[in-house]
């Protein structure tokens, strides 16, 4: 089989699948995501969310749907920062793994439950004042509002292939050989818009094709009536990824370590790569490109960290759970921005 389809398999099988089992975002879990470190990351996304709903004029129903929801930490923030547009607001939950939708519900006031596809449709298109909030398998169409998306795109299948610069690729494939998985390779065909991004890299280096995340921009791109799709990701030109040594950009990890090779004990580790930006672009070029840290100093970050400093001046002669949690704004805030990490991260916008 192809790398990508073993990778939805190690990740999403409904029995043996990462996600499906073991796998989890938090401190606790196995990697640590930004709605993970705390809820500035959420408080922050609230505050783009309502200029998202002013800039469309307020609607009553403003939808917003976040792609890989994981445990649902970042609706939680979102909802305990009680944004503007929350009486609009709809906040849908995709989440693949019917296992972590399981923990959707905890400290999530107005949730709606696990919905089918009627029930989906019916919560986004429904009357009544929100927040409201619910979870699914299932996206819907023909929405107002955001589609949302927060280290997702690193986690969809890609395939691995090289070009030998004169329009020949070839993939890495996984057989059952002798001594158990292993990777053959084998000639194959790229479409011609991947083709062009792919060649831009040097001819003979391995890097991540990227199908089904392109699939999922085009695909989120159609849901939105008017709105923006944003996704968050550790992302670089495919130049750029096929550059790394030794395929630095085909990572595993499990329980906060890097794990072992992607085809040990499958279903046992993540697998993830950087995000090509230039093949997301080659559905539509996004109207806005930021680091994380440009996105979250425009959005205010400066501003609630000097908020969460004061709250806890006047406090900490007799801090409360409040006063703590604003005095964690500065740590989390040093997290959310630090260079080669989180803060180098990119914020990709699209505006339908
Ligand atoms: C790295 S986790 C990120 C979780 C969360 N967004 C965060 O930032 O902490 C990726 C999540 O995406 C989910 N996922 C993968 N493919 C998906 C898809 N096509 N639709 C919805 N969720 C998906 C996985 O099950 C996993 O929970």
């Amino acid at each position: 089989m192809s790398f990508a389809q073993y990778m939805d398999i190690a990740l999403y099988d409904e029995s043996l699948g990462f996600y499906a089992t073991i796998g989890r975002a938090g401190r606790r879990g196995d990697f640590l995501t930004s709605p993970e470190v705390g809820p500035l990351f959420g408080a922050l996304i609230a505050r783009r969310l309502d200029e998202e709903w002013f800039a469309l004029g307020s609607p009553d129903m403003f939808v917003v749907v976040e792609f890989g929801a994981g445990p649902g930490t970042l609706a939680r923030s979102i909802a305990f920062a009680k944004p503007e547009c929350a009486p609009a607001l709809r906040y849908l939950m995709v989440e693949r793994s019917a296992e972590q939708r399981t923990l959707h519900a905890e400290h999530l006031d107005g949730w709606l439950g696990d919905l089918d596809a009627p029930g989906v449709d019916s919560f986004v298109r429904g009357v009544g004042t929100g927040p409201r909030f619910a979870s699914s398998s299932i996206a819907p169409y023909g929405i107002t509002g955001v589609v949302l998306a927060n280290e997702l795109l690193d986690n969809l299948a890609f395939d691995i292939v090289r070009h030998d610069g004169e329009g020949n690729f070839e993939r890495l494939d996984v057989h059952h050989g002798q001594d158990g998985l292993e990777f053959v390779v084998a000639p194959t065909e790229v479409s011609a818009s991947l083709a062009a991004v792919l060649s831009s890299a040097t001819s003979g280096e391995w890097m991540p094709l990227q199908e089904h995340a392109t699939q999922w921009l085009a695909a989120a791109i159609d849901r939105l009536d008017r709105g923006v799709v944003i996704a968050i990701d550790y992302g670089a030109t495919t130049a750029e990824i096929a550059a790394r040594p030794e395929m630095g950009w085909l990572r595993t990890f499990v329980g906060q370590e890097r794990g072992g090779h992607p085809l040990d004990n499958p279903g046992t580790c993540d697998i993830t790569t950087d995000v090509a930006v230039d093949q997301l672009a080659t559905i539509a070029r996004p109207s806005v490109i930021t680091t994380q840290r440009q996105f979250l100093e425009r959005v205010g970050i400066a501003q609630l960290v000097e908020e969460g400093r004061q709250i806890w001046t006047e406090n900490a002669s007799a801090p409360d759970v409040a006063a703590l949690r604003a005095r964690s704004r500065i740590g989390e805030a040093e997290a959310l921005l630090e260079s080669s990490s989180l803060g180098d991260f990119v914020v990709l916008e699209w505006t339908v």
